[in-house]
């Protein structure tokens, strides 16, 4: 972390992408970059954006981290993508990855992301997400000469729950409801605030609910459509009647791409989908679809394995964001309709069955074990 002039000499890097006032990102840290979302932004940003530069992805690979989601970036882009496997709280090990690549712009992603697992032990959470968030700050401040950008991917949930017919704004006062929402929150107030107090160019993003390709199983819709494919109890936690409002993953990471470039450096963007849906019914859809891709005659409608099971303890009753600001300012708008983008995730997970294997390793069963234990048929 001394030498300074180290990363100033490595100038390998293929090409650089315009963002704000003409400056180009040419050594993209992407953190938490072998989980869902992390994994989707690096297909899309280095398959299909515009840009140029290289992507040094750092993950710890925990349970919700797969290196095979970038198996094929891998392989077809040798030259501009870079896989380091690293714990985000380890500063000496942060350091070097600044100073090796020549870091210049951070989209951090790397958290602990499971409300329920947040709950039943919230150790990791205080940890990856808020001293792990701290750490990079340090470093972007002690790079702050090359720090071109410092994006934080953060959540609706930090807002609480919008019970009477509102929406989030970014402006909504933050009253996060669970350890993983309050972490994030922590993080989201260092990020701002190491904006303020050290001038670091920083853009804040909070995304609601994600679906789509590579999705790790414990989250509402890959489990229930996993278990639905499998004849296996579908658990709807309470009356089922909470709302989340769905965003396609690929739509949220065209978003974030669109802030890093064109967003105004101290601001937060919300993001989102545009699309409510009660629980049951995002349910009751995911059974349809399977019914008419996969017809099973003479069984049962697959909506009959629906069990409504205990509540999530301090469950928000609902999330509704408006993105208008990202829609006005950077005209950002979602691509896909839950009914596009459901039918694709569906199908993504059917072509992927060796992957769904594969995830479904020692961890994912004894969670499964022990947070749905009531279910004999999980
Ligand atoms: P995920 O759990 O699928 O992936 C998290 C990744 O971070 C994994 O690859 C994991 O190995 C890695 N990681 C965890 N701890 C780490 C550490 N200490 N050091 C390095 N890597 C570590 O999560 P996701 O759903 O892809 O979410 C990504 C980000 O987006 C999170 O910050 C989350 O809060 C935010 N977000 C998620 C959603 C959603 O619906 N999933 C919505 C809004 C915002
Ligand atoms: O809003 C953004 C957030 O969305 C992200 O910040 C989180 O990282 C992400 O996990 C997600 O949080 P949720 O708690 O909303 O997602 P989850 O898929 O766990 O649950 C969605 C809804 O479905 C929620 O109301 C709880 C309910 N649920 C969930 C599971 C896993 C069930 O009814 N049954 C289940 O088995």
């Amino acid at each position: 972390m001394q030498n300074r002039s180290a990363h100033q000499n490595v100038k390998l890097f293929l090409g650089e992408s315009r963002c704000q006032k003409g400056i180009f990102m040419k050594n993209m840290l992407v953190t938490g970059g072998c989980g869902f979302i992390g994994s989707n932004f690096i297909r899309y940003i280095l398959s299909e954006s515009d840009f140029k530069g290289r992507i040094i992805n750092v993950d710890k690979l925990t349970y919700a981290g797969n290196p095979e989601n970038l198996a094929v970036i891998d392989k077809n882009f040798p030259d501009r993508y870079y896989f380091i496997k690293a714990d985000i709280c380890d500063r000496q090990a942060m350091a070097m990855v600044f100073e090796k690549y020549g870091i210049d712009s951070v989209c951090h992603f790397a958290a602990e992301s499971h409300v329920d697992r947040s709950i039943a032990k919230p150790d990791a959470f205080i940890k990856t997400n808020i001293n792990g968030t701290f750490n990079l700050l340090e470093l972007a401040r002690f790079h702050k000469d090359e720090i071109i950008l410092f994006h934080h991917v953060s959540t609706d949930e930090v807002y609480g729950s919008i019970d009477d017919g509102g929406y989030f704004t970014e402006e909504t006062p933050y009253h996060p409801n669970s350890p993983y929402s309050a972490s994030k929150a922590a993080s989201d107030h260092l990020v701002r605030a190491y904006g303020t107090t050290y001038g670091i160019p920083v853009t804040i993003s909070n995304c609601s609910n994600n679906y789509g390709p590579y999705q790790f199983p414990e989250k509402l819709i890959p489990l229930i459509l996993l278990n639905a494919l499998e004849g296996k109890s579908l658990p709807v936690y309470g009356d089922g009647l909470n709302i989340r409002d769905w965003l396609y993953v690929k739509d949220h990471c065209k978003a974030i791409w669109t802030i890093m470039k064109n967003g105004k450096r101290g601001e937060t963007y919300n993001i989102g989908g545009r699309c409510e849906m009660c629980n049951i019914d995002v349910v009751k859809i995911i059974c349809n679809i399977i019914d008419k891709m996969m017809p099973e005659p003479g069984k049962q409608p697959r909506r009959n394995l629906i069990v409504f099971v205990k509540d999530r303890p301090g469950h928000d009753q609902r999330y509704a964001i408006d993105f208008s600001k990202l829609q006005k300012e950077l005209g950002w708008v979602p691509d896909e309709s839950f009914e596009t983008g459901i039918r694709k995730t569906i199908r993504w997970y059917l072509d992927n069955k060796e992957w769904i294997e594969r995830v479904k390793s020692g961890e994912y069963v004894s969670w499964i074990k022990k947070h749905y234990n009531f279910l004999k048929t999980v």
